[in-house]
């Protein structure tokens, strides 16, 4: 009787932990940032017909603030102060906007946490302007980051996936221009 019991747990207690791995080991990398940023609030979110609000919806795009994306091999995260070219006066009962004011009197930026990277090992040369200019959207490489309250990594850059849109598109996949 009693062993019957112990093994019921026990099976009880694998299910649980299965179901429960499944849920971690299958979601996309979501690091929490140090100012809960939200790209649709910025990007995406419609102005509000019936509310009386002071503060449009900003409906920016995504290269005002990722200015170098199409001059340079980074995009770049935007300094602070583009931020508080809003947020000096913009929403300033938010905490987090609060919280944002306060590194930016200190003259320091948010410790934001990186959602992509390429392994230093690998020796990998990206670069964004190219891509840019040819007209790859941020989404193909990104994923739907304007409907994101917060950014995750939804695309997996391998080095299949690199080749396989070279190849679609008629561009070089020669070793070399990879890993240079
Ligand atoms: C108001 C400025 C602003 C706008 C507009 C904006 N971003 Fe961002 N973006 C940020 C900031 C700040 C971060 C860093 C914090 C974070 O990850 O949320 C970031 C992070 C990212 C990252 C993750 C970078 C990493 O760490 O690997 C991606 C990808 C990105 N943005 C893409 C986009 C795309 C695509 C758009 C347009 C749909 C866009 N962003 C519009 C400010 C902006
Ligand atoms: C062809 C694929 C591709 C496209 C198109 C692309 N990215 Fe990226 N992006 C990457 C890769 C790969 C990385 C990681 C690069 C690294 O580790 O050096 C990255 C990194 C980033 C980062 C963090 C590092 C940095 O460069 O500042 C930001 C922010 C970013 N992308 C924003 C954007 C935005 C905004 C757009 C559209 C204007 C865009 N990306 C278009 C592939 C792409
Ligand atoms: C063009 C003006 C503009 C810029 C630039 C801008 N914001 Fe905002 N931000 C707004 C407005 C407007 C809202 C309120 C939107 C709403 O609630 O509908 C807002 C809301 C916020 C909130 C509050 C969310 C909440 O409700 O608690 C945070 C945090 C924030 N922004 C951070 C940032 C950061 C970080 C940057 C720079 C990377 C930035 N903003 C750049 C206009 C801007
Ligand atoms: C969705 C399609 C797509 C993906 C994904 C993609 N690329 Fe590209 N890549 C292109 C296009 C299009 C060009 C531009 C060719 C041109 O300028 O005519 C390009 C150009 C380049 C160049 C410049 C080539 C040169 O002639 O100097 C490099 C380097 C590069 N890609 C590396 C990468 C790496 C590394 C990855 C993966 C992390 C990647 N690409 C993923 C489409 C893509
Ligand atoms: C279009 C871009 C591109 C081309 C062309 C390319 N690679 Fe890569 N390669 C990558 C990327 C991106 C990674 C890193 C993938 C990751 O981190 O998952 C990588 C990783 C690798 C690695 C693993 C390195 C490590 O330490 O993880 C090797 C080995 C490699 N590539 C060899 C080659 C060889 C050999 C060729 C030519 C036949 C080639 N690559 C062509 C983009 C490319």
């Amino acid at each position: 009787m009693r062993s019957w019991k112990v093994i019921s747990v026990l099976i009880a207690v694998a299910i649980v932990s299965v179901i429960f791995l499944s849920g971690v080991i299958g979601k996309p990398y979501e690091p929490v940032q140090p100012i809960a940023f939200d790209h649709w609030l910025h990007t995406s979110k419609q102005p509000d017909p019936n509310q009386s609000d002071t503060d449009p919806a900003p409906q920016l795009k995504c290269e005002d603030c990722h200015e170098h994306a199409d001059k340079s091999r980074y995009a770049t995260i935007p300094n602070v102060s583009k931020c508080m070219q809003c947020h000096e006066t913009m929403k300033t009962d938010r905490p987090e906007v609060q919280k944002l004011a306060a590194i930016a009197a200190r003259s320091e930026q948010p410790a934001w946490a990186r959602v992509y990277w390429i392994d230093k090992s690998a020796d990998v040369f990206f670069t964004h302007k190219p891509h840019i200019r040819a007209g790859v959207d941020c989404a193909v490489c990104h994923g739907p980051v304007d409907q994101m309250h917060r950014v995750r990594r939804e695309v997996d850059h391998s080095m299949g996936w690199c080749i396989e849109c070279h190849r679609q598109k008629k561009v070089s996949v020669d070793c070399s221009i990879c890993h240079r």
